[in-house]
């Protein structure tokens, strides 16, 4: 029996399968707004028949944007404007979430299909980067970034705070913030990048306090009974072990303070990487980290085939799938996967519960 489909229940929410959407930012947006393609683009993926939509990465700030078309939530028009997406989401059967972001060293850059590179400063949409110290990325992220002061620390996590809370009163029932990927978070978390001496650098501790502080502070403000879950780069493939347990220690305190779910990714915060690319690469480290923090979660990459996925659930190694290109490619990559696990009246497993349950009687 596939266990992909069965539904998944976390605090009071329950998603209709195990299959969710990865956040992938679509640089469509202007002034960090969304338009008609994202409208269409998250509708499709919960017709589709996924079980959760984690909207793309979203800035807390202009400068925390990865690209200009990136969205943001750091104005109440934002705001407004993705109430109909909330709403496309949940009409489609989905449980909509959103993945709340700040791209620290990483941002500024061009579109990917325009370089993927930093524009160069005093360009249009060129603008000033924030990361814990004044290092850069290198290759074509070269700019170096200008070191956070204490009041810059807190004013991001303040805008944190207040995007949270917008991305609470439209409806978000699901939320994830972006700890991974060579983002601020992650600038911060590891030491390529964080050669603080203060209380945010150093030990593993000090490089994971804006993380836990960030946590602490959106607990707060984000309902008890809605999953407050974590996007956090575990490993680096840089040869740094040290990592995935620095990631399990910091999981553990989160978890104490009420982080509810992860979603165990990798830190992309250094273009030297080996990174060992092949279907499923991420899922025994995932399985590591959810077993020794006793959280439940998630991965990605390279998760394609529905056996596969499939198998990851019934082993236990996470509990549901995020997919990202196969989705992309496809917003009906359920179907799909339903027809080929052999799951009863495929069609069906891709309609909102209600829909389906009552089309069901139609043999
Ligand atoms: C076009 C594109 C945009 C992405 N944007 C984001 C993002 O906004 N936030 C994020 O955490 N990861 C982002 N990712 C990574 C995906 O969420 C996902 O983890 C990755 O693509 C691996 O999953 P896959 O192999 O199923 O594609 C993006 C990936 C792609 C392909």
């Amino acid at each position: 029996m596939a266990r992909l489909f069965d539904p998944y229940t976390l605090k009071s929410t329950t998603l209709r399968n195990r299959i969710a959407v990865s956040p992938m930012c679509q640089y469509m947006a202007r002034d960090g707004a969304i338009n008609a393609w994202h409208q269409a683009h998250y509708a499709s993926l919960a017709r589709g028949g996924a079980g959760l939509v984690v909207v793309e990465a979203t800035a807390v700030a202009p400068e925390g944007r990865i690209t200009w078309g990136d969205l943001g939530l750091w104005n109440d028009a934002q705001a407004d404007a993705l109430r109909p997406v909330v709403a496309a989401i949940r009409d489609g059967g989905a449980v909509p979430g959103i993945q709340i972001a700040h791209a620290g060293r990483k941002a500024s850059a061009n579109r990917p299909w325009e370089g993927d590179d930093h524009i160069a400063e005093g360009e249009e949409n060129a603008w000033t980067t924030i990361a814990p110290s004044p290092l850069a990325f290198g290759g074509g992220l070269g700019r170096v970034p200008r070191e956070m002061s204490l009041d810059d620390i807190a004013r991001v996590q303040a805008d944190t705070v207040a995007a949270v809370v917008r991305a609470r009163d439209v409806g978000f029932e699901w939320l994830e913030l972006h700890m991974a990927h060579g983002y601020l978070a992650q600038n911060f978390f590891s030491p390529l990048s964080n050669h603080r001496t203060d209380a945010y650098g150093g030990s593993a501790e000090n490089r994971a306090r804006f993380l836990f502080e960030t946590l602490v502070a959106v607990r707060k403000v984000w309902p008890q009974d809605r999953p407050l879950t974590v996007r956090l780069g575990v490993v680096e493939f840089d040869g740094n072990d040290a990592m995935v347990d620095d990631s399990i220690a910091l999981l553990r305190r989160m978890k104490d303070e009420g982080l509810d779910f992860v979603d165990v990714s990798i830190g992309f915060n250094t273009p030297d990487a080996n990174i060992p690319w092949a279907p499923n690469f991420m899922a025994d480290t995932a399985g590591r980290v959810l077993r020794e923090t006793g959280l439940p979660g998630t991965t990605s990459w390279y998760i394609s085939k529905p056996d596969e996925a499939d198998a990851l659930v019934q082993a236990g190694k996470i509990d549901l799938v995020m997919l990202g290109r196969p989705l992309l490619a496809d917003p009906h990559w359920p179907y799909m996967a339903a027809k080929a696990l052999g799951v009863e009246n495929p069609a069906w497993a891709t309609l909102p519960p209600p829909y389906a349950h009552w089309l069901a009687r139609y043999r």
